[in-house]
């Protein structure tokens, strides 16, 4: 076994660790047994360099901008197969042959719909509510609906449990749609596939046609395949955190939800479009870029940087290109795209960008397309939701499965008071 050795210079005192080493991507050193050796912990805000957990699902390589899931490249993935192929490929760690994809198929449109008493939870919302607000305590909802998940033990439960969320989490994000606008709930029609059922629960007028064409479920189900799995970002963590406590899934989803929200993570596409409608013109990216760059000013190139990619996120490459292909068609703003084109040609040869490696991610294109599917901003983060819950609960089952796995208790670096007297 290959191991490492500290020494601490205040004592000469040295210290040994071992070094294990996964499949492919960085040794590690398991330094579990660090506080009982030394007395000493860690000190990793953020968790910059720790590894948190073994996991089989997804690699990625943040210096050649690569990702994997279940070892499948992300661009086969995106452009040779379905959402739904991806979903069973992260949850059974294996591509469905067309039988078993057809079967799958079939499982998920017959679970997508929600007891009929969920629905009376979207009524106790205002009009004004973000829909992901309504999002995170409905899919915390579906465990008072589905109680005998509350305490699962077995794989067969478990994958029941995967279909069962991954299913009506699109009919949850449309009815937090509906429910936003004030217009009437839709059903499921399982005669629609995955995607095609996404849009046509957000599209539907009772007794009128709905109009949705393939080009747009194409774009909508690569986003969903690009949104699928991420390894440890903060969403996941957060669900693997809950998940550590023995708490059932969907309180871990919820939290998921929730940890997503923020701007600096999956709220990052609702910013991004905001950020260029804001920007408005190729005129003003230089003055924004200047901002950025700013210590003193907070003002981010939302869509920019990225913790673990230090070259282009692979998924926003694959974007780029559908952005290229489909904005004929998909009728994509052409000031908007002219703008984030001109940010990203000014960010990648300006040096503080290049300094810090800060480079388009997933969100940086997403909300492009996503505007020309006239799906609203404020449900983009909804879509990045559905898309990662097949990832979120794949995750959910290994930790589950995991026999190295403890409760998530991190230590601190108290800098507090040592001692105060009443
Ligand atoms: C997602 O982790 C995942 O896998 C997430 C995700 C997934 O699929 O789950 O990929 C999805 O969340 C993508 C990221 C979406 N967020 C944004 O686009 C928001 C804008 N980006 C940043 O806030 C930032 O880049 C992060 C949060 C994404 C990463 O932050 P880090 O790794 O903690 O880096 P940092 O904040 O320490 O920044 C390092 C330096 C700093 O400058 P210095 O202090 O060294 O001078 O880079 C600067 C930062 O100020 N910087 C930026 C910047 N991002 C980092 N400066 C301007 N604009 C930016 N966007």
């Amino acid at each position: 076994m290959a191991t490492i050795t500290i020494t601490d210079n205040r004592d000469g005192k040295q210290y040994e660790f071992d070094i294990l080493s996964p499949t492919v991507g960085p040794d590690v050193i398991d330094i579990r047994s660090l506080y009982q050796k030394t007395g000493m912990f860690t000190y990793d805000p953020g968790f910059t360099s720790t590894a948190s957990c073994s996991s089989s699902i997804t690699y990625i390589d943040g210096e050649k901008g690569e990702l994997r899931y279940r070892g499948y490249d992300i661009s086969d993935l995106a452009t040779k197969r379905t959402y739904l192929d991806t979903c069973y490929l992260l949850l059974m760690d294996k591509l469905p042959s067309k039988t078993e994809l057809a079967a799958f198929d079939m499982e998920i449109r017959k679970r997508s719909f929600v007891h009929e008493g969920l629905k009376n939870l979207f009524y106790a919302f205002p009009d004004s509510a973000h829909p992901m607000a309504m999002m995170s305590s409905a899919v915390s909802a579906l465990s008072a609906f589905h109680y005998e998940h509350l305490d699962i033990k077995e794989e067969e439960e478990f994958q029941i449990m995967a279909r069962r969320i991954l299913a009506k989490i699109p009919t949850l994000a449309a009815l937090s749609y509906r429910r936003s606008l004030g217009i009437p709930f839709i059903y499921p029609d399982i005669e629609r596939s995955f995607t095609e059922n996404f849009l046509y629960m957000m599209r539907a007028y009772p007794s009128a046609e709905t109009l949705i064409r393939d080009v747009e479920i194409k774009a909508l189900d690569t986003i969903f395949t690009l949104h699928a799995e991420h390894e440890q970002n903060a969403s996941t963590s957060t669900v693997r955190g809950v998940a550590s406590t023995g708490a059932h899934p969907y309180a871990a989803i919820s939290a998921g939800i929730n940890a997503l929200w923020g701007r600096a993570h999956g709220g990052a596409n609702e910013s991004v479009i905001a950020q260029l409608e804001m920007i408005g013109t190729v005129d003003k990216v230089d003055e924004f870029i200047k901002k950025a760059k700013d210590p003193d000013d907070d003002f981010r190139l939302m869509g920019f940087g990225h913790r673990v990619y230090k070259n282009f996120d692979p998924r926003a490459k694959i974007l780029k290109q559908l952005l290229d292909e489909l904005k004929e068609d998909l009728g994509v703003d052409s000031e908007l795209l002219e703008v984030a084109m001109r940010i990203e040609e000014v960010a990648l040869t300006d040096e503080y960008f290049i300094k810090r490696k800060l480079y388009p991610n997933i969100d940086f294109y997403s909300g492009l397309i996503l505007t020309a599917l006239k799906i609203p901003k404020s449900l983009f983060t909804i879509i990045f939701v559905i898309g990662r819950s097949v990832g979120w609960i794949t995750q959910w089952i290994e930790l589950r499965h995991d026999k190295e796995m403890k409760i998530a208790r991190p230590r601190q670096r108290y800098t507090g008071p040592v001692s105060k007297k009443i």
